[in-house]
């Protein structure tokens, strides 16, 4: 009996919610780690969440009406990214194809969306998933770590340096547009903005004027792009909050992680960022979210 995938609606957020809690369970217990959905309800509410934003867009593995797996597409327009995540099959029913399945869905999805470059964060303890994205076309771009501690402003009990400030109006978001473009080759004004009106945006203003950098937040689900790695340290240092359970860096930053180590902050878990399509390695010190 063959599965079928349809889209999913509110009232499958509760099947899909358990099968990502057991999945995510299941593979964090073999491995030791914190699992990236603690409960039932943080999974359920997650895949609610998700829902509700008209750029995510959610399928369902089904057969003989008992839900398989589920996997999400995400927009960010202006960007031309596409991000899939998360992608989870219940346990009983891994190995039969259903992954598979699921992935197809979201990536022709994402092309009749003109979506050329399609991004995901994946689990790297669990081979299962690497495998799987490399089959599906997906290669390895950047190994990252999720950095988890208090924030060090607080920790130290400092005020914010004069040079990192919060970003306050449209003209600073133009001006961190165009140092993401010239990060990026391409803006992530959507991720900002959500970052800027939950007021957690911070940007580095040089006392000549120059934008150094800047953050939509520091946490899983924000990024920061800098000019140097100093500039980065200045954003982490400033951050009043780390949001969500810690925020990726880029493993291959040495003096970054270092600097990281250093200053208390531990690692939580080990990630990778895979992708399809056109790819520029960032031309400048960034940190990811859990998006790309
Ligand atoms: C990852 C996950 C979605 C995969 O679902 P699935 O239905 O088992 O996936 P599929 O069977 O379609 O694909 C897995 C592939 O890996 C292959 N595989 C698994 N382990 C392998 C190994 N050690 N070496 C080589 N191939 C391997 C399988 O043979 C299969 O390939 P095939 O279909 O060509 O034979 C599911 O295991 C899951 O939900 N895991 C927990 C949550 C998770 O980790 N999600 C991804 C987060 S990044």
């Amino acid at each position: 009996m063959s599965s079928i995938i349809r889209p999913m609606e509110q009232n499958d957020a509760e099947s899909c919610g358990k099968i990502g809690y057991q999945a995510h369970k299941n593979i964090s217990s073999a491995h030791g780690y914190p699992s990236e959905q603690p409960s039932e309800e943080f999974a359920i509410g997650l895949i609610r969440q998700l829902l509700s934003n008209p750029n995510s867009r959610g399928v369902l593995a089904e057969r003989q009406g008992k839900v398989l797996g589920s996997i999400f597409l995400h927009k960010f327009p202006p960007s031309p990214v596409a991000v899939i995540g998360p992608l989870t099959v219940h346990p009983s029913a891994e190995g039969g194809g259903v992954g598979r399945i699921l992935m197809d869905a979201a990536i022709t999805q994402a092309r009749k969306q003109n979506h050329d470059q399609i991004r995901l964060v994946q689990s790297p303890s669990h081979i299962r998933s690497f495998v799987l994205y490399t089959k599906c076309g997906f290669s390895l771009r950047e190994p990252l770590f999720l950095m988890q501690g208090q924030p060090l402003r607080v920790r130290n009990n400092h005020t914010s340096s004069a040079n990192v400030r919060p970003v306050r109006h449209d003209n600073d978001i133009s001006l961190c547009n165009k140092l993401c473009k010239s990060a990026y080759g391409f803006s992530r004004e959507m991720e900002l903005r959500q970052a800027f009106n939950q007021g957690v945006a911070t940007i580095i203003e040089r006392d000549d004027g120059v934008i150094a950098g800047y953050a939509a937040g520091i946490g899983i689900f924000g990024h920061a792009v800098a000019k140097s790695n100093e500039d980065l340290k200045a954003l982490i240092a400033n951050a009043s909050a780390i949001l969500g359970p810690g925020f990726f860096a880029p493993a291959r930053n040495y003096e970054v992680v270092k600097w990281l180590l250093e200053n208390g902050f531990q690692i939580g878990w080990p990630a990778n960022l895979m992708t399809i399509g056109p790819y520029q390695e960032p031309l400048m010190p960034i940190l990811p979210s859990l998006a790309y």
